[in-house]
């Protein structure tokens, strides 16, 4: 009895826990991912206006500490867990990007799921561009909406598809379009031609979704991302725009700035929203310093300097002229191999590999910040051309 019983332990456990077969699929195919501290000159992370370890940041999270405030939230936002910290970077944050409303969520990953599960209908038709991120195609897949996918960037593609859509909506009562796109895409870092997509979204009636987690911070005259311009023009009736905090802004969440239908309608339906406990409140003291930063003559110094750098870059590698510089290579594994002797060289820079891009354009991701300086880029350039040429 007791053998038989550690007989269906092992072949259960084994059943149960033994990836070994799945992980070594991906070692085979050069696909394997590993966590690595961070380590050398950073040509790698978001924090494009170097505001993550930022004076002022820290300053004002040890005096928030030091007078008592929270760290916890203690409970979801429609419970007790909603602080005073978020109400006020909700009115700062809507104030800033002029928007009707603003909404703080955990992550921007959080946001782009539950926005379109809760927004979009079985009614409605969602179109996406082909390269929006892993989250938003969650949150796409995840509706009850039917979608299309479009060839990246193209207008006439996204126009065809709002034809298609509209005769599909018009079939059913209230049907409602979506494009769902981003400002910089995070893997090409190219711009979307946001004024030609609002055209659509006017002509079809459509809703245009912009992912802005690439562009807040470090786009637009003041910061406000590469939508500043459009908004100014237009406001938020046909508009959302989500604005991740953990990239250019240094901290962490994410801010939705909609109407206030689409945000009432999140705090009342998003499940994402409503069944997950608040966002610490000392996070969201910190997104509305960062915030202060960005919008402060500071800020005009810092995308100015990246602004250079973003320049130079483009000269040596090319690319779209911001911050995130595709270095394609192709091949998986050489990408990996190129990767791991530039750390070995000191440049912390890594490959990145499908699914996260298309087959065959395994890439360097090469991503600027603000304090960076330029003979930097030149010293990267010389060993890149050394490793790549031997
Ligand atoms: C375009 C885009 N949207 C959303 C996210 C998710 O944001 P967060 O890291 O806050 O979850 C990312 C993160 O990489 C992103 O690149």
């Amino acid at each position: 009895m007791r053998q038989a019983w550690w007989l269906w332990v092992r072949v259960s456990r084994g059943r149960l826990i033994d990836f070994h077969d799945k992980i070594d699929a991906l070692k085979a195919k050069g696909r394997y991912r590993s966590l690595t501290l961070p380590r050398g000159v950073d040509l790698t992370s978001n924090d494009y206006l170097g505001l993550a370890g930022h004076p002022v940041l820290r300053e004002a999270a040890i005096s928030y500490l030091q007078n008592g405030g929270d760290i916890g939230a203690g409970g979801s936002r429609l419970l007790r867990g909603h602080c005073a910290e978020h109400a006020a970077l909700e009115e700062y944050a809507a104030m800033f990007f002029a928007a009707p409303r603003a909404l703080y969520l955990s992550s921007g990953y959080q946001a782009n799921v539950t926005l379109f599960q809760t927004l979009a209908t079985r009614h409605d038709v969602i179109i996406f561009d082909e390269y929006v991120h892993a989250s938003a195609r969650e949150g796409i897949q995840n509706s009850h909406a039917q979608h299309m996918r479009v060839q990246h960037n193209d207008v006439n593609a996204f126009e065809d598809a709002c034809k298609n859509a509209q005769q599909k909506v018009s079939a059913t009562a209230g049907g409602k379009i979506w494009i769902s796109i981003e400002s910089v895409y995070s893997m090409d870092g190219d711009v979307a031609p946001l004024d030609a997509l609002y055209k659509l979204a006017e002509r079809y009636d459509a809703m245009l979704v912009i992912d802005e987690a690439h562009g807040t911070g470090v786009m637009g005259a003041n910061g406000k991302g590469v939508s500043e311009e459009l908004i100014a023009q237009h406001g938020y009736a046909r508009i959302v725009t989500l604005h991740t905090c953990g990239k250019a802004m240094g901290v962490a969440g994410s801010l939705m700035c909609a109407s206030d239908g689409v945000i009432d309608m999140m705090i009342n339906a998003a499940r994402g929203f409503i069944y997950s406990t608040a966002p610490m409140p000392l996070q969201a003291y910190l997104v509305q310093k960062s915030l202060e930063i960005i919008g402060s003559g500071e800020g005009d110094v810092r995308r100015a300097r990246l602004d250079g750098l973003n320049k130079k870059a483009q000269q040596i590698f090319g690319g779209s002229g911001t911050c995130i510089v595709p270095i394609v290579i192709g091949d998986d594994a050489r990408a990996v191999e190129i990767a791991d002797m530039l750390q070995r060289k000191g440049w912390d820079i890594r490959a990145i590999r499908p699914p996260s891009v298309p087959e065959a354009t395994a890439r360097l991701r090469l991503s600027l910040n603000a304090d960076l300086g330029e003979d930097v880029l030149d010293a990267f350039a010389a060993d890149y051309a050394g490793i790549v040429n031997s």
